[in-house]
């Protein structure tokens, strides 16, 4: 009988998420997802992977993705991510996630992809100009997921419909082979500022993407340019109200008020208690010390990271070994289980 238990024997629930190197990493992966994984490292097997595969989806200048790798790895291990604790790696080291993507090519359905709204997002109106990669890229993030059997994601917001319809593969893996193979991952999506928004518009994501550098705050970023991208984020003409119903269509002030409470890991309504009544000019200057002060070391320590290339590399290979070591036997098992000869 194949099992659905986890392969490794630590016994700890096993975790996965990843990023994508293709851009500057910023203040919404910190807050959605690295801070998070950090946390979960205590009591769980984690596996935190530098996703290029999927950031090929989109072209990548081959002269820097090298460097936006290594940069993305030095940004989880700034933020707290342990590579003596945990497995680091980047995805294109370990071919079993091209492998088992493309055996979910043939389960999932043209359908369910087609209802993906970061697809349409991304691809926009020239939905025939994008790239194939970029359409099925969910099969290859469930893909990056199952081959561990990992069964927690921690993710931001944004990944929630790719998770489902990670569940949803592996439901149809296991009930078109008769088989309790894969798990059903369960999403972490967790703290208060799950989905960060621009700093320029508060009804729009923080996101690598975004043309204007004023939109997002980079875990790159010294801590003068923090503090003049927050003193200039955009605010409505309101005070801070004294609990989390005033900011109901208040988007801007809203966002502002999550990334506090994030960051101080405090919730939204203490924040809004201890502010309400206050004008923005006060609570910004207040956001400006709390965030230099919390990411200040994380952008020092990606710098000092960032210039040991040789360092980030040597964890990056440690990490793609074990991560190959743990994939290996159930990607033999898929093998077997879908027929392939001379497993
Ligand atoms: P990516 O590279 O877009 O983002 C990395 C992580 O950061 C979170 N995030 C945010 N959270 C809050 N507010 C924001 N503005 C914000 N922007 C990004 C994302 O939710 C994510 O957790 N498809 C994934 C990468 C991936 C993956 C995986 C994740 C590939 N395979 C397997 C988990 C498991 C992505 O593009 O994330």
């Amino acid at each position: 009988m194949h099992s659905m238990k986890n392969s490794g024997n630590t016994g700890k629930v096993r975790v996965f998420s990843g990023a994508q190197p293709s851009g500057d990493m910023h203040l919404g992966n910190y807050l959605g997802a690295f801070k998070n994984w950090a946390r979960l490292q205590a009591d769980h097997e984690c596996i935190f992977c530098v996703v290029d595969l999927h950031a090929i989806t989109l072209f990548q200048d081959p002269k820097i993705l090298a460097s936006q790798t290594r940069e993305a790895a030095a940004a989880y291990i700034a933020a707290g991510v342990d590579p003596d604790r945990c497995i680091l790696f980047n995805q294109s080291r370990v071919s079993g996630h091209a492998e088992l993507a493309w055996i979910f090519n043939c389960v999932a359905r043209v359908g369910w992809l087609g209802r993906m709204t970061q697809f349409k997002d991304k691809a926009g109106k020239n939905r025939e100009k994008a790239s194939v990669g970029l359409y099925i890229y969910p099969t290859l993030m469930a893909a990056d997921i199952l081959l561990y059997k990992a069964s927690r994601v921690p993710v931001g917001a944004d990944q929630k419909q790719h998770l489902e319809l990670t569940r949803d593969i592996a439901q149809k893996f296991n009930n078109d082979f008769g088989v309790d193979f894969f798990p059903l991952v369960d999403p972490v999506i967790t703290g208060e500022a799950t989905r960060v928004m621009s700093l320029r518009d508060g009804n729009k994501k923080m996101s690598k993407s975004d043309p204007s550098e004023m939109s997002r705050i980079n875990l790159t970023d010294d801590v003068d340019v923090i503090a003049r991208k927050i003193q200039k984020a955009r605010t409505d003409s309101g005070e801070i109200p004294d609990n989390v119903e005033g900011l109901k269509d208040r988007p801007e002030a809203a966002n502002l008020i999550a990334i506090y409470a994030a960051l101080s890991d405090q919730t939204r309504a203490q924040v809004c208690e201890d502010f309400g009544g206050r004008g923005f000019s006060n609570f910004k200057a207040a956001l400006t010390e709390l965030a230099v002060t919390v990411l200040g070391p994380i952008t020092s320590e990606m710098k000092r990271l960032k210039d040991d290339p040789a360092y980030m590399d040597s964890i990056l290979d440690a990490g793609a070994i074990k991560a190959r070591e743990l994939s290996e036997p159930v990607l033999r098992e898929v093998r077997q289980i879908v027929g392939f000869l001379g497993v």
